[in-house]
């Protein structure tokens, strides 16, 4: 298991790649390809283990770049069926007409253009995992037709009058806040709660910062194979500088930073803090101060939540309420009042 590079780096000599690779990359790099050792990332390999061996449709959540498909992999590899394909599609790929038969296939002459019979992805993932990534973007048709598949295991080509039974274990991934998507009427209810059965869900990176000394060595290290360029490693004053950043792109993010890094090395292989350029490091007190934002919002409202709902199961009574939620008739008003949600002065 990988400690060298998980607690900050002490000595800016100790962040060769040589090091790194001979202490690991965290303890779920070799099974599951999953860099890091944040409680994050520990969380998230000790679920996808959990989960891997169900038949029951996954929904991956995270921001772009949080490593989606690398998770779908990892939960294919892991599952009863490895040896079956794994086969994914991304609706934001793709254009809207198409979709129906590309996931479902077509019976000749279905529409212009189908000029023979043809299987969909359905039937080719067969035995198999069919990764439906950004399942936010389906249109409403093609969602009803996946209501179809995940309730009875059948699909019926486009044109096609004949059910065929299809044995596909579903994956669906999403950027999106599909609840939300839900409740403004652009994602199906039914099908949200069939695929909401088990959910995964990536941490950004800004949340698991710690993760960064790993990711940079396992990112650098495939750039320095494969461009054939000689990294010895990343120096101090560059992860602090990477520390610091807001990554709105998360991974992906940062292996492009490093990709640009690596034709701006030291004269004798380093990743320096000028290597990265500019636009790193700047934004640390932004960041803060919008992550305290967030939590205050969000402590308000939870209050104004369970206010709400201990006024609602005691009829509007405050005294009830406050009871209920243990402070006084006073101390109740007050935080109506503040919350600014309330007519406190209301019987
Ligand atoms: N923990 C990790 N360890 C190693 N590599 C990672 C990790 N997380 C992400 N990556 C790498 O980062 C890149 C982006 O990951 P991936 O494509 O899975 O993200 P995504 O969430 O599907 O992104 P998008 O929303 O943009 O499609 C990939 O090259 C992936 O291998
Ligand atoms: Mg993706």
């Amino acid at each position: 298991m990988g400690r060298g590079m998980a607690s900050p780096p002490e000595a800016a000599g100790r962040c060769t790649l040589e090091h790194v690779a001979r202490e690991g990359f965290g303890p779920y790099a070799e099974s599951l390809g999953l860099v890091g050792i944040s409680p994050g990332i520990r969380e998230l390999g000790e679920r996808i283990r959990a989960l891997a061996k169900s038949h029951a449709t996954v929904l991956i959540l995270g921001e772009t770049g949080t490593g989606k498909e690398l998770v779908a992999r990892a939960l294919h590899a892991l599952s009863l069926r490895p040896a079956g394909p794994f086969i994914p599609h991304n609706f934001g790929a793709i254009t809207d007409t198409l979709v129906e038969s590309e996931l479902f296939g077509h019976t000749r002459g279905s529409f212009t253009g189908a000029h023979a019979d043809r299987a969909g992805l359905f039937e080719a993932a067969d035995k198999g995992t069919l990764f439906l990534d950004e399942i936010g973007d389906a249109s409403p048709s093609v969602q009803s037709r996946l209501l179809r598949v995940v309730q009875e295991g059948e699909i019926r080509r486009v044109g096609d009058s004949r059910a065929r039974r299809v044995d596909v274990r579903i994956l669906a991934a999403t950027h999106r806040n599909l609840s939300a998507e839900v409740s403004e009427g652009r994602f199906r209810a039914d099908l949200f709660y069939r695929l909401h059965v088990l959910t995964l869900a990536i941490p950004p990176l800004r949340e698991r910062l710690g993760d960064i000394p790993l990711l940079a060595a396992h990112v650098l290290t495939r750039l320095s194979r494969r461009d054939r360029v000689p990294v010895r490693g990343i120096r101090e004053d560059a992860l602090a500088a990477l520390v610091e950043h807001a990554w709105p792109g998360n991974v992906r993010e940062l292996m492009g930073a490093l990709e640009r890094a690596c034709h701006a090395l030291d004269s004798s292989g380093w990743v320096t803090r000028r290597s990265l350029g500019e636009g790193f490091g700047r934004d640390a007190s932004a960041l803060v101060r919008e992550r305290a934002a967030d939590l205050k919002e969000r402590t308000r409202a939870y209050e104004a939540e369970l206010i709400r709902s201990a006024l609602q199961s005691h009829g509007g009574n405050k005294a009830g309420a406050a009871r209920s939620l243990g402070i006084t008739r006073q101390g109740l008003w007050k935080k109506m009042r503040r919350l600014r949600e309330f007519d406190p002065d209301s019987p």
